[in-house]
C-alpha cells in the first residue's frame, strides 16, 4: 500500500485522469491546426508562449499515467526530499511526486505555473490529495519564479512548461542538482537545443530517450 493506491489520492487521480483523457479537452487549443500547435508550444519568445498556453487554459496537457507512475518511482528509489517542476497544469504529475515525498517520510517539492486558474484548480487537487504541505506552488513565469530560492540541493526535475524554455530553466536549476540528480523532459522531442545540451558529453549528463517523447538524464558532474 503506498499514498499513491489508497485514498485520498487514488480516487481523485482517477477522477483527475479521466477528465483529462475525455474528448474535447483541449479547449481553445482546438482552434489551432496541429503544425501552430506544435509550433507555438515550443517557442522560446514569451508571446507566442503566453498565447499558446492561455489557449491551453482548460486543458490538463497531463503527463501520460506509466510517465506519471514513473515520477513517483523515481521519487522514491533515489529516497529524494527536494524537487522541482516546471509546468503544475491541475497538477496530475505534482499529486505523483508528492505522493513519493510523502512516502519517503517527508520533503519539499517547489512547482510553478503561470495561468492563475490552473493554479488555483491545483491547489484545490493538493488539498484534496492530503498533500498540500509538502507543495510550494510559485504562481508566475518559471524564468522568475525559478530563478531564486532553490533548495540547496535537487534531486529529481521534471521539465514540463513551454517546451523553449527548457534549457534556461535547466541552466537556473544546474548548479543546484547534486550529482545522480534526476531530470525528465517530457515532449522533450520538440526541444532539440535542450536534447543536445543534455546528450552532449561534455556538458554533465548522461541522457536517454524513452516512451515516445520523455527524455531521462542524470547529472553526473
Ligand atoms: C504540459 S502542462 C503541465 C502538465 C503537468 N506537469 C501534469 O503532468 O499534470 C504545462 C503547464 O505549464 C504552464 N507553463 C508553460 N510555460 C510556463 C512558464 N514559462 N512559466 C510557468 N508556467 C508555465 C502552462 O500554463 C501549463 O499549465
Amino acid at each position: 500500500m503506498t499514498t499513491l493506491t489508497t485514498e485520498p489520492l487514488a480516487p481523485l487521480l482517477e477522477r483527475l485522469f479521466s477528465e483529462a483523457e475525455a474528448p474535447g479537452r483541449s479547449g481553445g487549443l482546438a482552434r489551432l491546426s496541429p503544425g501552430q500547435r506544435a509550433s507555438l508550444s515550443a517557442s522560446s519568445s514569451e508571446k507566442d508562449y503566453l498565447n499558446f498556453y492561455s489557449l491551453a487554459k482548460d486543458a490538463y496537457l497531463a503527463v501520460d499515467r506509466e510517465t506519471a507512475v514513473l515520477l513517483y518511482m523515481l521519487v522514491r528509489s533515489t529516497a529524494a526530499r527536494s524537487i522541482v517542476e516546471f509546468g503544475t497544469s491541475f497538477g496530475i504529475s505534482t499529486l505523483h511526486f508528492a505522493a513519493g515525498l510523502r512516502d519517503n517520510g517527508g520533503g519539499r517539492l517547489i512547482t510553478t505555473e503561470f495561468e492563475p486558474s490552473k493554479a488555483a484548480r491545483a491547489r484545490e487537487n493538493f488539498a484534496a490529495g492530503g498533500l498540500a504541505d509538502l507543495i510550494e506552488l510559485r504562481e508566475g513565469d518559471a524564468l522568475e519564479t525559478l530563478a531564486n530560492d532553490l533548495p540547496e540541493q535537487i534531486e529529481v526535475v521534471l521539465l514540463d512548461g513551454a517546451k523553449g524554455l527548457y534549457l534556461p530553466v535547466l541552466e537556473l536549476l544546474e548548479d543546484h542538482l547534486r550529482p545522480g540528480a534526476l531530470i525528465v523532459a517530457d515532449n522533450a522531442d520538440r526541444t532539440p537545443q535542450y536534447l543536445e545540451v543534455v546528450r552532449s558529453t561534455d556538458r554533465g549528463y548522461t541522457s536517454v530517450p524513452f516512451a515516445d517523447d520523455v527524455e531521462l538524464s542524470m547529472r553526473t558532474g
